[in-house]
């Protein structure tokens, strides 16, 4: 005999933690299966443990979807204050850290434990280790098949997140049911990603390994400041992440290092004032030592800055504020924080996350095309569409 649910969960992340708050809490009964051994894994790992929970400004502009339009009602129906007042009731101390990101002071723990305690006071009941064989549409609902027997359900909830960090159980199970199901998908990739370079590059850029530095980054019209870090594969650091969402391979990125000095004029107002000093020490007060040498080394720049002609000293300047490098790929699902791409938001309705097609069938959270920014942007979706989604049970 078939256990039966009002509505079941797959997948006991940010999103389906929220969907089962939500359904719970309006009387529905919820089971939540989730193939790992604890619920809400990314929560813990997340912003080095203590868990960029949301970001304060957070709009669909924030978002990347081949429809930028389909986040809006979930954003704005279940918003970053919604979720802040939630961590508030259940005494939670946070802090903004930068750009309207917010981060728990102690803990990730905290954010799962309040999830989990909510959950319980939703009746949601959460079973973990279950691996699901089936997922079938039923006369009254769906038959989803475990490995400890079939489950009923009136509505089914798929949340089993992307294909980012496959060794923490990610896997690309949503996209294969929504194919089941005729829905359409946007083809998944890593995003918010190290870029690597191609051999010959990196090998010259090998000595500036482990060098962070603040930095514009820019590709096509996005740009991103924020740090820059130079790896043994490559360039990585917020701005990079950023850019990795947008970037193509075979596209060119500019960076800028130290965006907000003009390079140019300080070197010119060295020279004026002490044309004796070489550039590499007028730029070593500004940079990290290794970057000056790397840059002035690279420019073949020698001698006294009395010697260099405004020409020389442009382009020395271009070259560290308008600086164009071709990345050879990604570090790919390894390391990548998000998907993008996903279940095409064409086949849902953004007010429900239910597939058009497919009654009582919805999505929420990362396994959709929608892909936030680097900085909060991430969860606050997975919070929104599994609101909205528990809403509409
Ligand atoms: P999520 O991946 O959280 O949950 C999916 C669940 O489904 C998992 O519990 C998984 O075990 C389960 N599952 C998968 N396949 C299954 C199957 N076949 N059967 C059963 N269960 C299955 N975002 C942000 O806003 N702020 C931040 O600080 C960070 N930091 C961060 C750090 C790192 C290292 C990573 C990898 C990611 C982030 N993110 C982030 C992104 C954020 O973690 C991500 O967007 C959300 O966790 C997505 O929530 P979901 O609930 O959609 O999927």
């Amino acid at each position: 005999m078939a256990r039966k649910f009002d509505v079941v969960i797959l997948g006991a992340g940010a999103a389906g933690m929220m969907c089962a708050i939500r359904a719970g809490g309006r009387g529905r009964s919820v089971l939540v299966l989730d193939h790992a051994k604890a619920p809400g894994e990314k929560i813990r790992i997340s912003g080095g443990g203590r868990c960029n929970f949301t970001n304060i400004h957070a709009g669909p502009k924030n978002y990347l979807s081949a429809n930028p339009h389909f986040a809006k009602s979930a954003l704005a129906r279940y918003a970053p204050r919604d979720f802040l007042d939630l961590v508030e009731r259940h005494g939670i101390a946070w802090h903004e850290k930068t750009l309207g990101q917010l981060f728990c002071d102690e803990s990730a723990r905290d954010i799962i434990r309040m999830l989990l305690s909510e959950m319980k006071a939703a009746n949601a009941v959460l079973e973990l280790q279950k691996q699901i064989t089936s997922v079938e549409k039923a006369p009254d609902g769906f038959r989803i098949a475990t490995t400890d027997g079939p489950v009923e359900a009136g509505a089914l909830v798929v949340a089993t997140g992307g294909k980012s960090i496959p060794k923490m159980g990610a896997t690309g199970f949503a996209y294969e049911i929504a194919q089941q199901f005729g829905l359409e998908i946007v083809e998944p990739r890593p995003a918010l990603v190290p870029l690597t370079l191609d051999p010959n590059l990196l090998e010259k850029l090998s000595p500036l390994s482990g060098i962070a530095v603040p930095a514009e980054v820019r590709h096509g019209r996005m740009s991103f400041r924020e740090a820059l870090l130079f790896t043994h594969r490559g360039l990585s650091g917020p701005s990079i992440l950023q850019v990795s969402s947008y970037w193509r391979e075979g596209d060119d990125i500019t960076l800028a290092i130290e965006p907000d000095l003009d390079m140019a004029a300080l070197l010119k107002a060295a020279r004026r004032t002490n044309g004796r000093q070489a550039a590499q020490t007028v730029l070593s007060e500004r940079l990290p030592k290794r970057l000056a040498q790397f840059f002035v080394e690279s420019r073949g720049v020698t001698g006294h800055l009395a010697d260099l002609s405004d020409k020389a000293i442009d382009a020395l300047a271009a070259s560290i504020q308008n600086w164009t490098i071709r990345p050879a790929g990604s570090e790919g699902y390894r390391t990548a924080e998000v998907t993008l791409g996903g279940i095409d938001t064409a086949g849902l309705d953004s007010r429900t996350m239910q597939a058009k097609a497919v009654p009582g069938l919805h999505f929420i959270g990362e396994c959709v095309d929608v892909t936030g920014w680097l900085g909060g942007y991430n969860f606050q979706w997975a919070w929104s569409s599994g609101h909205v989604c528990g809403e509409a049970l």
